[in-house]
């Protein structure tokens, strides 16, 4: 057997014989929304030591475990905490936890995370939705033999974000009366922030935001068929950008800001999401 499938099949048996609950949607939780896990009835949690096999986070601030429950009744499965490429796992280590989540029942992929703004129009604190990604600066997680268990060797990249979730999103910020930007993420390896030319290049480039994950995990789910949407907090504008220079903290900060009105976001879209499954 391929052995990246082998593995993830490791971690899946793992996870049944501790866990009997089937997710519809599953959850990755970027900075600012570390305690979403308080928006939830939880039915029960694995931190991810106790599953064979599975890629551990060493991000300060990030737990690392599954939760698993209810978000106004609807069945989810979060990551809280999630495993980036700068850690130094390989790609596809890095993208066994969304399969994972697949193999125990996930429709839909929520994916949130923290980037910088790189369109002059945002502002730190805004809330952006993602309608498309640039991955072309990592390495693709589906570089290999291709496992066909999971999908199709050259899947389709003509709509990762699900446009029926975009509008879903769309309208659960209206209704809520939260403002919500809309642009393109591009991810780069990390872990330095980019510097001011590569900001730059990531606006020629089209981008309107620049992070370390995400785009990796949406072209894993994007394989395996499921539906993808995804929010990014626009923690700081990119390097170069303002006249203050980037920390970790900055970025936690104005997550933590946020944090309000991204998991009432959140939580509304998830309902109505699974309202359309
Ligand atoms: N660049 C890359 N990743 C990030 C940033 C940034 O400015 N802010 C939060 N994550």
């Amino acid at each position: 057997m391929n052995q990246v499938y082998e593995k993830l099949m490791k971690c899946y048996e793992s996870v049944k014989e501790k866990i009997d609950f089937k997710p519809e949607i599953a959850l990755i939780l970027g900075s600012g929304l570390g305690d979403y896990g308080d928006s939830i009835q939880i039915e029960a949690t694995l931190d991810y030591k106790e599953i064979e096999g599975f890629p551990v986070s060493t991000v300060k601030g990030h737990k690392g475990r599954f939760i698993f429950g209810y978000v106004d009744g609807v069945p989810v499965v979060c990551m809280q905490g999630r495993v980036h490429y700068y850690e130094g796992y390989p790609m596809t280590d890095v993208v066994l936890p969304t399969r994972l989540m697949k193999l125990m029942g996930a429709k839909v992929l929520f994916l949130t995370n923290a980037a910088g703004g790189v369109n002059y129009n945002f502002s730190a604190g805004d809330l952006m939705m993602i309608t498309d990604q640039i991955a072309s600066f990592i390495p693709n997680p589906l570089i290999g033999e291709n496992i066909e268990e999971l999908g199709t060797r050259f899947p389709d990249m003509s709509e990762i974000y699900d446009k029926e979730l975009r509008e879903v999103l769309r309208k659960s910020a209206e209704e809520l009366g939260v403002k919500l930007q809309e642009g393109t993420y591009l991810q780069l390896t990390g872990p330095s922030f980019e510097s001011p030319h590569e900001v730059r290049m990531c606006r020629i480039l089209g981008a309107d935001a620049v992070g370390m994950s995400t785009a990796n995990e949406a072209i894993a789910a994007n394989h395996m068929g499921m539906k993808i949407c995804g929010i990014s907090c626009i923690s700081n504008l990119g390097c170069g950008m303002s006249d203050e220079p980037l920390s970790h903290e900055e970025v936690q900060e104005t997550a933590d800001r946020v944090a309000g009105q991204f998991k009432e976001l959140v939580s509304r879209a998830i309902v109505e999401i699974h309202k359309i499954l």
